[in-house]
């Protein structure tokens, strides 16, 4: 039988600013996942989308039929509300970690499916590998299960899952098309939608150390995602994030997962603890777990403080097979060869006004803990901690933040760029607000 479409037609209808129909959509993501659509082809179509954009009809059709390229994960049999939240990156983001068992020792199920880092910005996954025998490949029963038992689970996304995104980010890896709404938008929806959940919160960083790097785009990609859920007959709430310097005091893995433990057991910093409380609060009004926000904090302060979440976080390192005394023997995690404190220098006076959250995720790459091919290994002991925020004070001596190397000369360059990551000025700068927006 002929096909229905012919993949060209499809090209040059975008090509020359047309807008596609829900056929010719399902066609292309049909087409991709079973080959019918050849590689240079699909190319050709996400070059015309990147030039040419996608009305939001298009947009909410693309992440629909992604969606079902692949798995849709049925958990309406698991009692509770399903709730996720996902974060479109940066450095030091460390909230999925703290936010997980939290949303969980309030009630909520929470059935997260995370990436790898690539670049300069960490990936969840990669970090719970830094837990001995922690794994994060699991078959969907076993998600399931520890869904059901735990209240949440944290894996990777199997290849069931929305296979036409697989092969789509690929492309645009590769094509100069990552950087494009409409296709960020249903890469992201899709696989958030295909997880089986009830409703989503969206954490879109905006800033030097995201992937976008201004607000306005960042709320055009907000809005779009609200958009497609709504069009899904999913709520989905997005708040904007301020991500100029890295969130809490550390980047890295074992770095980060100890500063993950520490914020459970209510002793996290200050910016990381309130983008957590946030939105982990979206998540329980929006699951119906807690009344308002007001109510939300009060819940989760109780979590904290009678250590449920911590408890949480420690189940799911068992279920999951992960050695559970980590939570209070953080020696049981790689540990680098050394530590290097990087302090200011002899003129350094006053106020720190800019700490580059890009020229950090670059530090950590240079220590080797980052991954520049999906294919690279990232090792996991390496990282910053200790780091110095925005508004702190310093003078000749103060430290700037503790590097963990496992080479010197790897060390020497991360240290090179932590000294330009960081600027002062000689009076108090005005903070700015980290959390900027709600788009609901
Ligand atoms: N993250 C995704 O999953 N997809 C994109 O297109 C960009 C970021």
């Amino acid at each position: 039988m002929p096909p229905a479409f012919f993949p060209q037609d499809i090209i040059i209808k975008k090509r020359d600013g047309g807008a596609l129909t829900k056929d010719e959509i399902e066609f292309f993501a049909r087409g991709v996942t079973d080959g019918k659509f050849a590689d240079y082809q699909a190319t050709a179509l996400l070059m015309a989308i990147f030039w040419r954009g996608m009305t939001p009809q298009e947009t909410a059709w693309l992440t629909d039929a992604m969606m079902r390229s692949g798995d849709v994960i049925d958990l309406h049999d698991i009692p509770g509300a399903k709730v996720d939240k996902h974060s479109t990156g940066g450095v030091g983001d460390k909230v999925s970690l703290i936010l997980a068992p939290l949303a969980a020792a309030c009630g909520l199920k929470v059935p997260m499916m995370s990436g790898r880092g690539l670049g300069h910005t960490g990936g969840t996954l990669d970090k719970l590998e830094a837990i001995p025998g922690f794994k994060v490949m699991l078959s969907i029963p076993e998600f399931r299960a520890i869904l059901q038992k735990v209240g949440f689970a944290m894996i990777g996304q199997t290849p069931q899952v929305v296979p036409a995104d697989r092969k789509l980010y690929s492309l645009r890896d590769v094509t100069g098309t990552v950087e494009c709404i409409p296709l960020i938008c249903a890469s992201i929806m899709s696989k958030k939608l295909a997880e089986g959940i009830d409703s989503l919160v969206l954490d879109v960083k905006f800033g030097k150390g995201a992937f976008m790097k201004r607000k306005e785009d960042a709320l055009i990609l907000a809005r779009a995602m609200v958009a497609v859920g709504k069009a899904g007959g999913k709520p989905v709430w997005a708040q904007l994030t301020a991500m100029n310097q890295p969130l809490g005091r550390t980047a890295g893995h074992t770095t980060e997962v100890i500063e993950s433990i520490e914020c459970l057991k209510g002793r996290g910093p200050a910016d990381l603890m309130e983008v957590t409380y946030v939105l982990t609060g979206h998540m329980l009004v929006l699951g119906g777990a807690a009344r308002d926000m007001v109510d939300a904090r009060r819940k989760m302060a109780a979590a904290i403080a009678d250590g449920s979440a911590l408890e949480k976080f420690r189940q799911m390192c068992v279920a999951q097979g992960g050695d559970p005394r980590v939570v209070d023997d953080y020696t049981i995690l790689p540990t680098a060869k050394q530590l290097l404190e990087v302090k200011a220098s002899a003129d350094a006076r006053g106020f720190v006004s800019e700490v580059d959250a890009l020229k950090c995720g670059h530090a950590i790459m240079a220590l080797g803990g980052g991954r520049a091919a999906v294919t690279d290994k990232v090792d996991h002991a390496v990282g910053i901690a200790d780091l110095i925020k925005i508004g702190e004070p310093v003078s000749p001596g103060t430290r700037l933040c503790t590097l963990h190397i496992n080479d010197d000369a790897k060390g020497a360059r991360a240290e090179a760029l932590i000294r330009d990551a960081i600027k002062f000025t000689p009076t108090a700068p005005v903070p700015e607000p980290l959390i900027q927006d709600l788009i609901q």
